[in-house]
């Protein structure tokens, strides 16, 4: 079967089964899950979706919630699914297929990324204004099928800037403080290198993690809207002496739940 007819039964396999068409689509990162309780609808695990892959990682719950959230019509994303975890990026993408094909045409994508600019901290949250796709892959390889977008996206303003202005708004009107910056997209499991950090310092990066770039580029094929944020849950390796674990990103992620639940909340009812 083609993506496309993939898409299109994944589609006709959900749409009888959601209580809204959602418009905003959600992704949540690595402790940032929590969001997805706000939402009024139905819980639908990934292991029950024809073609959906199964998410492993620890933290990361693996289920759509489909909605109202704040009044709009969302579907959730209650984990996601990483190359690192042996998916083809084509598997780490189709759920964004899903959600445009069901009508989502905003998306919103978190994530837990480790901070390399030093003014940062960790539990900042940072609006991404841009990216740096080192993963040297790109999930818009093979044939393309014009159904879905075109052969070349244009990736000059991947982040919309419109939803990153609304983004600031509310963060402002809410008393959030709100770094921006630019997420490097890396492969992963493991972490960087100390020497690796300072490369992609020189390189622009403010912040570095192992998702989020896939996605975003499928959106942008798919002519949706992107607004990203990286909740700082550490800092990148050599900058601070202690070591890295996942253990302090999920630590980070609860502490600063209230503080992401209250600026996405903002920015979906703004929307
Ligand atoms: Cl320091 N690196 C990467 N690649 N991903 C992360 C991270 C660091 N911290 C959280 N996620």
């Amino acid at each position: 079967m083609s993506l496309y007819e993939r898409i299109e039964k994944v589609r006709a396999f959900l749409a009888p089964k959601l209580p809204v068409r959602p418009k905003i689509g959600l992704i949540l990162g690595s402790g940032l899950g929590v969001m997805a309780d706000e939402v009024e609808g139905v819980q639908i695990p990934y292991g029950e979706i024809p073609d959906f892959p199964v998410s492993t990682v620890e933290g990361h719950d693996g289920k759509l919630v489909v909605g109202t959230l704040r009044g709009k019509p969302v579907m959730t994303m209650k984990g996601r699914f990483h190359a690192y975890e042996g998916y083809s990026l084509e598997q780490v993408t189709f759920p964004v297929r899903v959600m445009k094909a069901l009508g989502v045409d905003t998306l919103i994508v978190t994530n837990a990324a480790g901070g390399i600019n030093t003014d940062f901290r960790p539990g900042d949250l940072m609006l991404i204004r841009d990216h740096l796709n080192l993963t040297f892959r790109n999930p818009l390889i093979g044939p393309n099928d014009e159904r879905l977008g075109p052969r070349f996206p244009d990736m000059s303003e991947a982040y919309d800037r419109g939803l990153r202005e609304l983004a600031k708004d509310v963060a402002a009107k809410l008393g959030i403080s709100l770094r921006e910056g630019v997420y490097a997209g890396l492969l992963g499991p493991s972490y960087e290198t100390p020497a690796e950090i300072r490369m992609l310092r020189t390189l622009g990066a403010d912040a570095v993690g192992m998702s989020t770039v896939p996605e975003v580029i499928v959106a942008r094929h798919a002519s949706i809207r992107v607004l990203g944020i990286s909740c700082i849950s550490n800092m990148a390796a050599g900058i601070l002496p202690q070591p890295l674990s996942h253990a302090e990103v999920m630590e980070t992620a609860e502490r600063v739940k209230d503080t992401f639940r209250a600026l996405v909340g903002g920015i979906v009812e703004a929307l």
